[in-house]
């Protein structure tokens, strides 16, 4: 098929190349020409691992091509919106760009085609997608709603191997193409209306998002009762009803999706006179959560007046660059308002800008915790578990260290002499065996 995707961030440009290797002729449209010219000449501009050769794989292959507007000599089946759904201050998704890119598809596509959407957009989305192409006398393009599932950091396997695929569709002729689109994925169909299947993608992440709050608020309780957060997880984790998945407790969820489609999800409920009291309380928790070190740094520190603390993970999970919504530089915030003095340290991220204010970011460590008062463990990336802390002990002033993602060794931690501290109390010497 021939298959137009419109946005190259992490949804489109995934999805577009993964497309192409099944076969199908992508073309991937970006306003942003310098963006354009990086990915034909195969440089990728978003860290994600295996993207970069997949790029340079496809190109090779003539599979795909990126221009900066969108062609209208190419033969086009299908095309798919994959561009940017932002938060407002109200918390209500900005489809400015989406409305932008029907505008001009509605002028450039050939008849009959079929348009989807990728991006998360709110229910009701599609029918308004809808009455735009009527009014611009395009009722020929068909509206379909295909959300996207894939996570940062394992976006291709995501991609090529999805534990289902959601066609929110009105007619048969549309299901029957984007079962042809996906004819190469072996994945559970879930076939329903547009509305229904916008909501699946918001309700997905929602819950995956509950989860998360719920284990932040059952370490925080177990830190007081003297129970271990970690072996709690892994305790209702083996209860199938439960799962053990989104049950590590840290400091709390960010990126580019839960924290904005949970803020948009509580807003698509109010524009309807309905108050999600739970996924409210959700988000509120995760706020807090993402602060949850700086008590346990005033009790260590008492002020934290001109202290150097050094957060270790700027990206908001390992595995990738993305920044947004990152708890690192939300607790930079907080700590530099309250005077300390902040390093950076990540193996990925090597600079980030927040509030108009540019921030390095080391890859090294030990010069990181050089003369550090107190560390804190934002990002698990594998790179900080295996530290030798026993050398990195020696670089710090004072030896605190909290641990936000309880990925760390708490005997390991005493033996190279560091005061630990984590999320929900995590004994040292526990004799449950599993
Ligand atoms: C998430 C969803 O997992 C994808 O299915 C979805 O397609 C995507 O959002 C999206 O809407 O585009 P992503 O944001 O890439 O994917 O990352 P996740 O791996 O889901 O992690 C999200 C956040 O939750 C991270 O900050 C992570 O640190 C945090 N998390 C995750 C926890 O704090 N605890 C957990 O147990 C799991």
């Amino acid at each position: 098929m021939n298959v137009l995707v419109v946005g190259t961030g992490y949804v489109g440009l995934v999805t577009g190349l993964c497309l192409s290797m099944h076969g199908h002729h992508v073309t991937c449209v970006d306003q942003d020409q310098a963006k354009v010219d990086a990915l034909s000449r195969g440089i990728s501009p978003i860290y994600e691992p295996g993207l970069e050769d997949l790029l340079q794989a496809q190109l090779q292959a003539n599979q795909v091509q990126f221009l900066s507007y969108v062609p209208t000599d190419v033969i086009i089946d299908i095309a798919l919106i994959a561009v940017g759904t932002p938060s407002m201050a109200t918390g209500e998704a900005d489809l400015s760009a989406v409305f932008a890119v029907v505008d001009e598809l509605a002028r450039t596509l050939p008849p009959h085609c079929l348009l989807a959407t990728k991006s998360t957009v709110p229910v009701g989305t599609g029918t308004r997608i809808e009455a735009l192409l009527r009014s611009a006398s395009r009722s020929d393009i068909r509206v379909a709603s295909l959300p996207e599932f894939l996570r940062e950091g394992s976006a291709i396997n995501d991609t090529l191997n999805p534990e289902r695929l959601v066609f929110g569709v009105n007619d048969a002729e549309t299901e029957q193409q984007l079962r042809s689109l996906h004819a190469a994925i072996e994945a559970p169909v879930v076939v329903c209306d547009r509305a229904t299947a916008e909501m699946i993608k918001y309700a997905s992440n929602a819950f995956l998002a509950t989860k998360i709050s719920f284990i932040n608020e059952i370490a925080n309780i177990c830190e007081r009762v003297g129970a271990d957060v970690s072996k709690v997880a892994q305790g209702m984790g083996l209860d199938s009803r439960i799962g053990a998945s989104f049950l590590r407790a840290g400091l709390g969820y960010g990126g580019s999706c839960f924290p904005k489609d949970t803020r948009a999800l509580v807003n698509i409920a109010g524009q309807v006179d309905y108050d999600f009291t739970l996924l409210r309380a959700v988000v509120e928790v995760n706020q807090r959560q993402r602060l949850e070190p700086i008590r346990r740094l005033y009790e260590w520190l008492g002020d934290l007046q001109g202290k150097s603390i050094t957060l270790l993970g700027v990206a908001f999970k390992p595995g990738t660059d993305d920044v947004r919504e990152s708890p690192s530089i939300e607790l930079a915030r907080e700590l530099e308002a309250a005077g300390a003095n902040i390093r950076f340290c990540d193996p990925v991220v090597k600079q980030f800008h927040d509030n108009g204010r540019h921030f390095e970011v080391t890859d090294d460590p030990f010069e990181a915790l050089h003369h550090a008062d107190a560390a804190v463990l934002v990002t698990e990336w594998p790179q900080f578990i295996k530290l030798d802390w026993t050398q990195a002990a020696k670089q710090m002033r004072q030896l605190f260290l909290f641990d936000g993602r309880n990925v760390l060794d708490p005997g390991e931690m005493e033996a190279a002499g560091l005061i630990l501290s984590n999320i929900g109390y995590r004994p040292k010497h526990t004799y449950a065996v599993v």
